[in-house]
């Protein structure tokens, strides 16, 4: 372990040498100058410093200072040796950042338990600080992994309903990569595009309890079937609110929300404007303009251009105006969407 002292005077400088080398555990740097020392510090991290109060050009509480603004010295114990018993230069000296005084001429018992302590307690602070930089950093990577594990089991529950719909077309993730556009055209931060992005493949979660009569009916449904049907908002919010979760959470609105219509008109609950949670109302867009644009049993394809035609007619009627904005100003990402690159590559 390294000390560094500074004193002026040549001769109590070579004696505080050879005291605090007889404790047999420091080498000693040892400076008359404090501009040097300070040099010296910015190189080499001391283990102890020893400063005499009493300097030309810079005193002791000075260089305590600059050495406390250098972040290696924040926990190193600094000591000053003064004669000087004036309250004022202590109490100074101790705002600079001095950790204990010792007088000139200490007894070499003393000096030596009083060095060994300092050492002691600062090396165990730093090493509390070393542990909890580390634990920080530990609980850090685990809520990432967390993260990225809730992630993939939204992804995989939302291909599992995929199957239950007999859906393979890929439905539910393009609805997740025009919802993000939209999210994205609207402006909103990127974590918040991000997570309507993971949690808009649920929205139709709650098909899983409607009966497989009525899902997977090849024609129209009838109005009691279309009844049936519509509870799949109201069952998808039930099986997936109530979590701690932000992100399943953010995908409860949706699943409740995304057949609610901006004019009131909509399923379950009939709210209006902005009572309908904003990633419910993006994600009505992209349902609806994907359903228009894929083939299904039932129903003939919309062309593209019809179907964008339709969601801009729908303006402050079905969907909320500002995000129909934001899905025709995305209009050139939602075609490439459309027309084969991979959804989740959108999502880089
Ligand atoms: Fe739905």
């Amino acid at each position: 372990m390294r000390a560094l002292i500074v004193d002026d005077s040549v001769s109590m400088l070579s004696h505080m040498k050879s005291l605090v080398e007889s404790t047999g555990d420091l080498s000693c740097f040892a400076y008359t100058d404090p501009v040097r020392a300070l040099d010296a510090a910015r190189t080499t991290t001391f283990d102890i410093a020893l400063i005499d109060y009493n300097m030309p050009v810079m005193d002791g509480i000075e260089l305590i200072r600059c050495l406390r603004d250098m972040p290696d010295y924040a926990q190193v114990p600094i000591v000053m040796i003064t004669t000087s018993i004036d309250e004022d230069v202590r109490i100074r000296a101790l705002e600079a950042g001095a950790t204990d005084f010792l007088p000139k001429s200490p007894l070499a018992a003393e000096l030596k338990v009083r060095v060994r302590n300092l050492i002691k307690m600062s090396s165990a602070v730093r090493k509390l600080n070393d542990q909890a930089a580390s634990l920080a950093q530990d609980v850090e990577a685990a809520t990432r992994a967390l993260l990225v594990r809730e992630e993939e089991m939204i992804f995989r529950l939302s291909l599992a309903l995929e199957y239950r719909d007999n859906d393979t077309g890929g439905h539910t993730l393009r609805v997740a990569a025009y919802s993000q556009v939209i999210a994205q055209r609207l402006g909103l931060r990127p974590a918040t595009c991000r997570a309507i992005f993971l949690a808009s493949p649920l929205h139709d979660v709650g098909k899983v309890a409607i009966p497989d009569a009525i899902l997977l009916k090849p024609g129209r449904l009838d109005t009691e079937e279309f009844e049936i049907i519509k509870g799949h908002a109201t069952i998808g919010e039930r099986i997936l609110g109530g979590s701690s979760s932000d992100l399943i959470q953010l995908a409860a609105e949706i699943a409740g929300g995304h057949h609610e219509r901006w004019d009131g008109s909509g399923y379950p609950l009939g709210l209006a404007g902005h009572m309908i949670p904003l990633a419910a109302r993006i994600v009505a867009i992209a349902d609806v303009f994907d359903a228009l644009t894929t083939d299904r049993p039932y129903k003939t394809t919309m062309s593209i251009e019809d179907a964008l035609a339709y969601i801009e007619n729908e303006r402050a009627r079905h969907f909320d105006p500002t995000c129909v904005d934001a899905f025709l100003a995305g209009r050139d990402d939602i075609l490439i969407i459309k027309l084969g690159t991979r959804p989740d590559a959108m999502a880089a």
